[in-house]
């Protein structure tokens, strides 16, 4: 593959075009009102959004019917308990965005909107004007990543769920469940401004009766208050002078706090299921030999482990170690930052009142590095541990390593997907392109069209960044295909017999 063919063009476009953004921006001199300082959203992105919305209730519907005969197995109970939670979009404050609106079974748990993956990178939450400040990434395989720890004599953090690992799992022993306990309330996504509010929103829910045969009839008695409708119908963040607005006496406080946390176990043992972390791509069947690499896959596994030394951190297994393609530590590779991100215009107030990004255009995603210095305020669902906030320096911008499992996996081939904590990348090819000639390629001029083949922009930040191999790898134009023709062989749902 070459970046004359026109396929090639068409997938590179998105990234070399700032004017492609759907999004539209009323922002100017004459100070308009809040509200339409705000982001839109455009036909195309609104017409999709629907479709994953309809997909979503159809899910939710077929997995409701189980309820009907649930299994007798605890395991499979809490399963299916964490699926109906993952997919049920009453737990955001407007009603309408599960979970699963970013974490989509046909994108491999990510984001399911191709054009803003092409666009925005990142995805409104329930109050749609908001946008986080970072891409979505899979919730499969998340809860077998270790409960986040200082390895002394590798120097360095691993573990944790997040791209930031601040959801540490140390209070839980899981850092997927304290994950989950971060987007109900986060302004940016689900948007409730109490985490009782989640609990009272699951207590009207069709799976309330198998929640509490599994977890005790206690779950929900709870006293509500009377107005506990309308204080979980306003958006967050609570204000300052009232954080806790579901006004509760102390034993329910305790008590909804224990259901919020069994609630988030229950999505955690989803996520580990073998329905979503489920081993069955190409490359397990290989190593199971039950099937074969391509000459070209085999070459990618080989620049892989060789040449380009990718899995000296998208670690591909050892010995009594499942392949995960991540060894759960930061790194900084580099990363451009993704101008569009609508974050960067969050900088006023919006219509709410709510300002998500005070920096404005100056943000600077500080990756692990804000998590230890105990910069996420609303958005932190484990607590830091304050004998690590001298580590903040040497972990500034870096990002944990994803896995690569289902890194491909997509609906349809002309559908886009975003890579990078921010989204920068829109294909394999231009992250691996990246890898290869990120400190060869000149920088780019402002509008410059060789963006991402012939130049890059500057990396968000340099703080830490990796410049051992990562950069400079020397990689001819058919090795970077052939990691890509590898990093293919990661979708699930491979069948043997299918296989050409
Ligand atoms: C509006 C989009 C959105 C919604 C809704 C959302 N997420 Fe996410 N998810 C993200 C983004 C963005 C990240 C990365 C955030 C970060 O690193 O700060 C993420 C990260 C994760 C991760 C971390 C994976 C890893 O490897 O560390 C898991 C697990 C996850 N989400 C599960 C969930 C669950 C469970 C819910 C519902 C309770 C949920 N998400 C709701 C966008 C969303
Ligand atoms: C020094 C550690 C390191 C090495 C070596 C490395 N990666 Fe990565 N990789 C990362 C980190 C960290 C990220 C997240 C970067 C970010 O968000 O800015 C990442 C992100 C990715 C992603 C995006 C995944 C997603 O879901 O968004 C892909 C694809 C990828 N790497 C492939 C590769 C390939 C192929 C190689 C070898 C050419 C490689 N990586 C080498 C650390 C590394």
């Amino acid at each position: 593959m070459r970046f004359t063919d026109p396929c090639v063009r068409t997938t590179l476009r998105p990234i070399l075009s700032f004017a492609a953004i759907m999004i539209v921006v009323a922002m100017g001199a004459d100070a308009p009102r809040a509200e339409e300082a705000a982001t839109t959203l455009s036909p195309q992105v609104l017409q999709e959004i629907a479709q994953v919305e309809a997909e979503i209730d159809k899910i939710e519907a077929g997995t409701i019917e189980r309820l009907a005969e649930p299994p007798d197995n605890q395991v499979q109970q809490v399963e299916l308990l964490g699926k109906l939670m993952l997919y049920d979009k009453q737990l955001s404050v407007n009603r309408n965005e599960a979970c699963a609106f970013c974490h989509m079974p046909e994108t491999g748990f990510t984001g399911p909107v191709s054009e803003l993956n092409r666009t925005t990178g990142s995805y409104p939450g329930s109050v749609r004007t908001r946008f986080s400040n970072r891409k979505p990434q899979s919730h499969a395989y998340a809860p077998l990543s270790p409960v986040l720890h200082f390895n002394s004599a590798q120097g360095d953090l691993v573990g944790g769920n997040f791209w930031d690992m601040r959801a540490t799992g140390r209070r839980l022993g899981n850092p997927a469940a304290e994950q989950a306990e971060g987007p109900p309330t986060n302004p940016v996504e689900m948007g409730l401004p109490d985490v009782a509010c989640a609990v009272y929103r699951a207590s009207q829910r069709p799976y309330r009766a198998l929640f509490e045969s599994m977890w005790g009839p206690q779950a929900f008695a709870v006293e509500w208050p009377n107005d506990v409708e309308q204080v979980c119908a306003r958006p967050g963040p609570a204000s300052t002078g009232d954080q806790l607005p579901v006004h509760l006496g102390r034993l329910d406080r305790g008590r909804v706090n224990t259901t919020f946390d069994q609630m988030a176990q229950s999505i955690a043992g989803y996520e580990a299921s073998a329905e979503v972390t489920a081993f069955t791509s190409k490359f397990d069947a290989v190593l199971a030999n039950q099937a074969q690499f391509t000459a070209q896959e085999k070459s990618g596994y080989d620049l892989f482990r060789g040449k380009a030394q990718c899995n000296t951190c998208h670690r591909d297994g050892g010995p009594g170690e499942d392949p995960l393609f991540t060894d759960f530590t930061a790194s900084n590779i580099g990363t451009p930052a993704n101008r569009r991100l609508p974050y960067y215009r969050e900088d006023r107030p919006d219509a709410l009142g709510y300002q998500a990004n005070p920096q404005g255009s100056s943000f600077v995603d500080g990756g692990v590095g804000t998590f230890l210095r105990g910069g996420h305020v609303l958005s932190q669902p484990s607590a830091v541990d304050a004998r690590w906030v001298k580590l903040a320096p040497a972990n500034q911008a870096r990002i944990q390593v994803p896995t690569l499992r289902n890194v491909d996996k997509r609906p349809y081939p002309s559908f886009v997907k975003a890579y990078g904590h921010n989204g920068y990348f829109t294909s394999l090819k231009a992250i691996v392109h990246f890898y290869n000639t990120r400190d060869v390629l000149p920088r780019c001029q402002p509008g410059d069209a060789g963006e991402g083949t012939t130049c890059w922009p500057a990396p968000e930040s340099t703080d830490n960044m990796n410049t051992s191999r990562v950069g400079h790898l020397d990689l001819s134009d058919a090795e970077e295909d052939a990691l890509v023709s590898f990093m293919q062989t990661l979708t699930d749902g491979y069948r043997p017999t299918s296989r050409q």
